[in-house]
């Protein structure tokens, strides 16, 4: 099966959440869960890659092993800029779960970006008492001048703040009031977002797993104000707002240290995780995707956008013709009403995609092979401007398409026998493409 030719993967062998993302020194970090020596999770360890456009990924060796504590689940880093901590000048601490006898959270450091330390008086938060007790993403606290964490906690999150990275004193809880969701909350972000109007809101994302949830696992998103101890949300939501109205989009998470603020997640569910038929590898990352926030008549809604340093990658737009289209690139699809597309190849199989009464949809129920009962979807999302152009992000084994401006995404993995090389419309519409340069 084809390896994709700019969505991040491991080497070889499993990985799943992307852990510790990173702008430091001039590259983006990218680390994610790695089982270094199977193609299903087992002990978990950090795996590496870096990279100066978020297309072209180099890997690096693991980052961090298991230890005395446990085994290393997900978790972020950030840049000690002041040396808060006393590890040097702008160096980078990791904090993760120790996955051990309990879930508790410890920090390792670096001072090259690819060697680490575990810090010596792990763990820096205990495990109170709660069975799921992880994802620890830290971040610093400006107005505060201190750092915090938010962490998932059974059915609710837990915020902590510290003067070094090593000292924790809990602040506050959120939930489970608000959440509209079945299953464990998993890998917060927090993180304040612009909106259209130039007003900063905090939006916070969970990631919420597979239990109870038909559509497995998926990221939820509130909106609301943070003070540096806890969260509130103040844009109540009637329904469950997705950070991706598709299948394969979870635990993501932002890169510290950039701005606008950008996100990758795991392009994978964990309803059939195991079950993706590539070879030698499993598991890849989203493409990189910018957030903002548009008002719309439901209120706040995050928007996407694909950032400047990996839209390089790609070639000048140039129309399709004669609907041939090249095997790994961007497309965009402008239209007039409702239409309906299908990217096709000899095999007839094929990924449908459209608006129609002002909802989007996506369609792989024949997109190839078909690897679990729940796989074969049709998924759709409300959009607000449906007529607005759609961009599309192909690749080996999946498919991400924005519509609404960038506010509907959806990110499905299919795996065809051979890749999809023509698009079928029906409906008035006009497809441009730009290649993949490699
Ligand atoms: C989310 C998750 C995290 C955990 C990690 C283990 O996908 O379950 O909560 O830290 O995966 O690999």
């Amino acid at each position: 099966m084809n390896r994709p030719a700019f969505h991040l993967t491991p080497e070889k062998n499993w990985c799943n959440d992307p852990n510790g993302l990173i702008f430091w020194n001039g590259r983006y970090h990218a680390f994610y869960q790695h089982h270094p020596y199977g193609m299903a999770g087992g002990p978990m360890h950090w795996g590496h890659a870096s990279s100066t456009d978020l297309a072209h990924w180099h890997t690096h060796p693991v980052a961090i092993a298991p230890c005395d504590l446990g085994v290393i689940f997900s978790g972020s880093a950030v840049e000690d800029v002041q040396n808060s901590a006393g590890f040097g000048k702008g160096a980078m601490i990791a904090m993760f779960t120790l996955h051990g006898e309990n879930e508790a959270q410890g920090i390792a450091w670096s001072t090259d970006g690819e060697h680490f330390e575990f810090y010596e008086g792990n763990p820096v938060i205990p495990n109170p008492g709660i069975r799921d007790f992880r994802d620890p993403k830290a971040f610093y606290y400006a107005p505060g001048g201190h750092w915090c964490v938010v962490l998932a906690a059974g059915d609710r999150l837990h915020f902590y703040k510290s003067p070094d990275m090593k000292h924790w004193e809990k602040s506050g809880e959120f939930g489970p009031e608000g959440n509209l969701a079945g299953g464990v909350w998993e890998c917060p972000d927090l993180f304040p977002v612009t909106d259209d109007k130039g007003q900063s809101h905090w939006v916070l994302l969970v990631s919420m797993g597979a239990d109870g949830c038909s559509k497995g696992s998926r990221t939820q998103v509130f909106v609301g104000d943070f003070d540096g101890n806890r969260f509130v949300q103040t844009q109540k939501e009637e329904e469950v707002v997705w950070l991706d109205w598709g299948m394969d989009n979870y635990a993501g998470v932002s890169f510290s240290g950039l701005e606008p603020r950008t996100i990758l997640s795991w392009m994978s569910n964990w309803l059939y995780a195991d079950k993706t038929p590539t070879q030698d590898f499993r598991g890849q990352m989203t493409a990189p995707r910018a957030l903002a926030l548009t008002e719309t008549p439901k209120g706040l809604r995050l928007s996407y956008r694909l950032p400047q340093a990996f839209l390089n990658n790609f070639s000048l737009e140039k129309p399709v013709e004669a609907g041939a289209i090249a095997e790994c690139g961007l497309l965009r699809l402008a239209h007039q009403g409702d239409f309906e597309a299908a990217l096709q190849n000899a095999q007839g199989e094929q990924f449908v995609f459209g608006v129609k009464d002002g909802v989007g949809y996506v369609d792989r129920t024949r997109s190839g092979k078909d690897i679990h009962p729940v796989f074969a979807q049709r998924l759709t999302c409300e959009v607000f401007r449906p007529e607005s152009d759609w961009l599309i992000v192909l690749d080996a084994n999946g498919v991400e398409l924005f519509a609404d401006e960038g506010r509907a995404a959806f990110t499905m993995l299919c795996f065809p026998e051979t890749p999809y090389d023509r698009i079928q419309i029906q409906g008035r519409a006009q497809v441009f493409q730009r290649q993949y340069w490699g």
